[in-house]
């Protein structure tokens, strides 16, 4: 993996020296996280052969497989509060679906907030943690990223095997996880460029490939689950949902389920 990714990346690549690999961790997204604490520098990038204890948004793992697919964490430290930072998962979902084009030819769809797919199936995620400075602004952002790329239905475990796929079985053909890391650096480096510049552009590209966006939904928050047809989503990146009493609200924490995908029917 490493010899390719370091053969597909652009010579105008600016931060090389600062990918770490390993062949097997526990989290890509824990260990930059500890690397940001001792001062690592904008633009590490760490990637994994192979994560053990690999994470998603409300808590649940992300199977990690050795060779099957690119778990890859990316640090930034953008001079900005917190605030500025609401469209961060928004611009990095957008530039992925640029990686996986770019690499693989076919765009993948995005699942509000922070999930790739094609079809009805989940091919990876984003899992974006903030750190903050004592003065309440933004000491580091760490991009997590797993994309599911040789992976066989029957490779990924019975409990999400009908809604998981991968890179190989959406395009039919061998897929090289190197060659994607290289298109997620240069797509994450480009992200980085106007990420407090050029937020609505970013959330443009966001809406166009997010498949939630007039799909009947349902939200869960705890034991509550509401029903709505999803609208838009904001300029902070929250979806906009008119729910079943009519109320039209910004929705950015909880689970949302599209109809007809993941079991939801
Ligand atoms: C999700 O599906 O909710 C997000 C999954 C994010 C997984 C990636 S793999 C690389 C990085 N390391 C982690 O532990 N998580 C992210």
């Amino acid at each position: 993996m490493l010899h390719s990714l370091y053969s597909h990346l652009s010579p105008d690549y600016p931060w090389k020296a600062l990918i770490e690999y390993y062949p097997t961790i526990g989290s890509t997204n824990d260990h930059l996280k500890a690397l940001a604490r001792q001062g690592a520098p904008h633009g590490t990038a760490c990637i994994a052969g192979h994560q053990t204890g690999g994470h998603g948004r409300l808590g649940r793992s992300f199977h990690s497989p050795e060779g099957m697919g690119v778990y890859l964490s990316f640090l930034i430290r953008p001079d900005c509060a917190p605030t500025e930072l609401m469209h961060l998962t928004c611009a990095a979902a957008a530039a992925m679906c640029d990686a996986v084009e770019n690499a693989c030819g076919l765009r993948p769809g995005i699942k509000w907030t922070n999930d790739l797919v094609f079809g009805r199936r989940k091919l990876g995620g984003i899992l974006t943690e903030l750190g903050l400075s004592p003065h309440g602004t933004v000491d580091y952002a760490i991009i997590g990223i797993g994309i599911n790329c040789r992976q066989q239905e029957q490779d990924f475990p019975e409990e999400i095997r009908s809604m998981a796929g991968s890179l190989d079985m959406v395009t039919g053909k061998k897929n090289d996880p190197g060659k994607l890391a290289a298109a997620m650096l240069e797509a994450l480096c480009r992200m980085d460029e106007t990420l407090l510049t050029g937020k609505s552009a970013m959330l443009e590209a966001y809406r166009r490939n997010c498949i939630t966006i007039g799909q009947e939904i349902s939200l869960l928050r705890g034991d509550d689950i509401r029903r709505g047809t999803a609208l838009s989503v904001d300029q902070e990146g929250a979806l906009v949902v008119r729910f079943s009493d009519g109320r039209v609200e910004a929705v950015n924490s909880g689970e949302v389920s599209i109809r007809g995908m993941y079991g939801y029917i």
